[in-house]
């Protein structure tokens, strides 16, 4: 089985060495694992969060796009979507809104920690706080149910809302499952060994410090922020301690075992800070080389980053849409020709009185099975012309298909190819019904 590892980037901001080192680079390291099935995000919507700025959310998500891309993550394989263009993930939001406790959501950290401020100052405890801010671990667990995700990696301050995931999950299999599974029980991936990179201060590197080196700045900016890193007094010659430096937690985050070793001896025999800048400058410069012009490369090219945030979106929506149609059953919001299906027709035998109907839409030309009752038994997909659309017709009715059934849907595959679909029926019964006229269908027109 695979195992489908999720994670999104908020995008407020431009990334520095320290994403990269802690989260970007590990993620593309293991969407390229055997097995694994990765599904990376631009968490544009939880960016209106923490950010009215519209400028700053777009250049951000392009700068994001652009930085995965250019770090070697290859959207072919991994599925690489903006939030925001998955309507599925706003509407499962709602979904789950209403299985969510508020006394659940009062309890999360960043809705708290504002509260906390505004009691210490005096003010009304929800002064400043928006929906958005105390829905954030809502939407946050519709991103990752959404995509039935098993390993969600992420800093340790988004531990708590993975956890919130897994219990609206739990309540929401528990309260519409009877008994099935809908969603995937998540759970959050700390890599330990992932480095913390510090910034120039020492301190953890962050936009909030203002201790960061950008990712893909320019090298001559990138050679003078390194010279800025702190480091102790210690003169040329004399031993120093790399466990204690900074500069050596940077360096050992982008060396190779080898040169690490050689670094920790150098320094330790007494290397001059100065000498020991222009190394770690010359490392990060030979591994950021190539991403950084692959960047700028795509950076100038929006469209075609566009374009490939829409193929992530359509790979992405292939999975939501049909999933979120099922839990729209579930909650009780079915087509009402499903309903009626079920009361005037369950008991009913089928009749064989079917027919295919072609007909043409914008998806191309296509045809369905109605059954006696003038009732859609599938649809099949868009076909580049009418004689396409009427060979596979045919081959439907003279060749073996199967019948691969998916939750309370079900499509006739062909050769390995899925050539037509089901609705997704309101319940176990009218699926069977609907599975045996199909059968007979294809049968009596032998
Ligand atoms: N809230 C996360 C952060 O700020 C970003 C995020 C949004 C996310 N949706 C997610 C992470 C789903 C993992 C899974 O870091």
């Amino acid at each position: 089985m695979t195992t489908r590892i999720l994670t999104g980037i908020t995008t407020t901001g431009i990334p520095h060495l320290g994403n990269y080192a802690g989260a970007i680079r590990p993620a593309i390291e293991a969407s390229r694992g055997q097995g694994a099935e990765s599904f990376y995000f631009l968490a544009d919507y939880h960016a209106l969060i923490k950010c009215g700025d519209p400028l700053r959310v777009q250049e951000s998500r392009l700068a994001i796009a652009a930085t995965w891309l250019a770090g070697g993550l290859d959207a072919e394989r991994a599925t690489f979507y903006r939030q925001s263009d998955i309507p599925e993930i706003p509407q499962l939001m709602w979904l789950l809104t209403c299985v969510s406790a508020k006394g659940l959501l009062n309890r999360a950290h960043a809705y708290k920690a504002s509260v906390d401020v505004n009691t210490e100052e005096g003010n009304d405890p929800d002064a400043g706080v928006t929906m958005g801010l105390y829905s954030y671990p809502v939407l946050m667990a519709a991103d990752i149910l959404m995509f039935n995700a098993n390993k969600v990696p992420v800093g340790r301050d988004q531990i708590q809302h993975v956890e919130m995931a897994r219990d609206i999950a739990q309540r929401f299999n528990h309260l519409y499952g009877a008994g099935k599974e809908f969603f995937a029980l998540p759970e959050a991936q700390i890599e330990e060994a992932v480095a913390t990179l510090p910034g120039l201060d020492g301190r953890k590197m962050s936009k909030s410090y203002d201790n960061t080196i950008p990712l893909f700045c320019s090298e001559k900016q990138l050679r003078d922020l390194v010279m800025r890193i702190v480091t102790d007094s210690k003169l040329p010659g004399e031993a120093k301690d790399p466990d204690n430096s900074h500069l050596f937690t940077i360096y050992k985050a982008f060396a190779s075992a080898e040169q690490e070793q050689q670094m920790r001896s150098d320094l330790m025999a007494g290397l001059a800070w100065g000498e020991a800048k222009q190394a770690l400058f010359e490392l990060l410069n030979a591994s950021l080389e190539q991403p950084r012009a692959k960047y700028h490369e795509l950076m100038a090219r929006p469209d075609d980053l566009e374009d490939i945030m829409l193929m992530g979106a359509k790979k992405a929506r292939a999975i939501a849409l049909p999933f979120l149609e099922e839990l729209r059953a579930a909650v009780g919001l079915r087509s009402f020709n499903a309903q009626v299906q079920v009361k005037s027709t369950a008991k009913k035998k089928a009749k064989k009185s079917s027919r295919l109907v072609s007909f043409r839409d914008e998806l191309g030309f296509r045809f369905r099975l109605l059954n006696a009752e003038g009732e859609t038994l599938f649809l099949s997909k868009g076909f580049a012309d009418g004689k396409a659309a009427g060979m596979a017709s045919k081959a439907l009715q003279e060749q073996e298909v199967a019948i691969e059934q998916k939750g309370l849907a079900f499509s006739l595959m062909l050769n390995g190819e899925q050539i037509a679909e089901s609705e997704v029926f309101a319940d176990q019964a009218a699926l069977e019904l609907a599975l045996e006229q199909v059968t007979q269908a294809l049968a009596a027109e032998d």
